[in-house]
């Protein structure tokens, strides 16, 4: 007899997993299916405090799981409902959600090896195969961590110990002339935060304007060195895909310019990483095989729940220099490079999900022209969806690179503050409606309707549906 109390006992019993895991992934099947077939709105929304009240209103006793967990999934943005075309989430393919539950099982944290000694290598297989399909040179390498805003904080703290000129990580960061990077005025937030949290300040950051076509050219870069004044800049931030619209840095050019003036070259890649896999779209991202570091989030084109993001860097060693830090009672080495295997020295994270085995097994099941052929039908929607909003009457500012479009609705004689208004109104009468789920940006023309298609399984039916949805909400 076990002198272990009962009651914990139960919680671990594997017939309990058995037992609850089965209901429970009937119960998510059959979801999946009905979100799939577009019943239910597509976000049950309800104002904030009304919905705490509600939650907390069932207090944190008595509880059933499956009941619960099913309450909280139903209740949640249905992202699979194919009537979803918001912010870059995917609905993510349901056996890396499988992985992600093995994950959670064996809850293996890997900041050593020995915590992780199969997801670590696992993770260096999933980052050789990232910086493979990226092109980058041998040597090159990386880490796994938790979301793009954290894979550019740490890729850019990777480049100022290389770059500032003086030991940052001992002498602080303060020990020498005051640092500045170069930023495309359209660069995701997560950006200007690094600098902000680097302890740069606001001139830490030198904004090069993007184009019409919302790409930061080397001409751009160029101008905002000139008004550096005493800031010294050691790098580059580039987009290849941005968040509001989608659009590509030119990467060569900008490569060249960064190689010219000795600058690091940093390409977040957070949403666009994905058209790697695509032979046809692959093209936008030429030029990147030479950036010194990459963020590449696999929880957007690739399909991964949240979050599974890519640090790459052109020279693995470079993956060291963000913390250059001994701590003895977890690794090993008197230098980080001699323990390689402990991921810990890479990440601001100690613990860390093995966040590997969904793209690891994604990868092995589906294989690797699944995705492509995933980037490819989403791009391909997102044109046609462009063109519809365009045949209804819709301005569409720019033709979608990727899977982004901005459009907005502008009755005749409607103008600045008023069109913006009017166009926040629409998005908010749909998001209101529930039928389907868009989102909004503030582009310089003014604020548009922003629709995602991240979901491969949208069809040309759903883009009809939606035009004539906005049509019917706009009159
Ligand atoms: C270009 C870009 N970079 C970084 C991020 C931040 O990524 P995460 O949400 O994983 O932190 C995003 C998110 O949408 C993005 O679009």
């Amino acid at each position: 007899m076990s002198d272990v109390p009962a009651a914990i006992r139960d919680a671990y019993d594997p017939e309990r997993l058995r037992a609850d895991g089965h209901r429970l992934v009937d119960a998510l099947a059959d979801q999946l299916a009905a979100w799939q077939r577009r019943e239910g709105v597509a976000v049950p929304w309800r104002p904030m405090d009304e919905a705490r009240a509600a939650w907390a209103g069932q207090g944190l006793a008595g509880g059933e799981l499956v009941g619960d967990l099913m309450a909280a999934a139903r209740a949640s943005t249905a992202l699979a409902n194919p009537r979803v075309m918001g912010h870059q989430v995917p609905p993510p393919l349901p056996s890396s959600a499988l992985a992600e539950l093995v994950s959670a099982l064996v809850n293996n944290g890997m900041a050593v090896a020995e915590m992780g000694p199969a997801a670590v290598p696992i993770e260096m297989v999933v980052i050789q195969w990232m910086c493979k399909t990226l092109g980058l040179p041998a040597g090159a390498g990386g880490v796994l961590t938790s979301g793009g805003s954290l894979g550019n904080l740490t890729a850019l703290l990777a480049m100022r110990q290389a770059k500032a000129g003086w030991n940052v990580w001992r002498d602080g960061a303060h020990a020498g002339p005051p640092l500045a990077v170069i930023v495309g005025s359209d660069a995701h937030y997560s950006v200007a935060r690094t600098v902000r949290i680097m302890g740069w300040g606001d001139a830490g950051v030198i904004p090069a304007q993007v184009d019409r076509e919302h790409r930061m050219t080397a001409a751009a870069v160029e101008a905002a060195l000139a008004r550096a004044g005493d800031r010294r800049v050691i790098g580059l931030v580039a987009a290849a895909g941005s968040t509001a619209t989608g659009a590509f840095d030119p990467l060569p050019e900008l490569a060249d310019l960064a190689a010219a003036r000795g600058l690091w070259l940093h390409v977040d890649a957070a949403h666009g990483g994905g058209l790697a896999l695509s032979a046809a779209h692959r093209h936008r991202l030429a030029g990147i095989e030479r950036a010194d570091s990459v963020v590449w989030d696999a929880h957007k084109l690739l399909m991964m729940p949240a979050l599974v993001t890519a640090v790459l860097y052109k020279a693995e060693a470079s993956s060291y220099e963000a913390f250059a830090q001994q701590a003895s009672y977890l690794f090993a080495g008197t230098q980080p490079s001699d323990t390689w295997w402990d991921l810990g020295q890479r990440t601001l994270e100690c613990t860390k999900r093995a966040m590997s085995f969904e793209l690891w097994a994604a990868l092995r099941v589906h294989g690797e022209a699944w995705f492509g052929a995933c980037v490819d039908r989403q791009i391909a929607l997102t044109a046609t969806l462009a063109r519809k909003l365009a045949a209804a009457g819709f301005e569409v500012p720019l033709a979608p690179t990727a899977n982004i479009v901005c459009y907005r609705h502008r009755p005749p004689g409607l103008t600045g503050a008023a069109l913006d208004a009017h166009n926040r109104m629409v998005r908010q009468r749909v998001v209101d409606d529930g039928t389907f789920y868009i989102v909004g940006t503030q582009l310089p023309g003014g604020y548009h309707l922003r629709s995602t298609i991240m979901n491969p399984l949208i069809e040309d039916r759903d883009l009809d549906e939606l035009v004539a949805h906005l049509q019917a909400l706009c009159r």
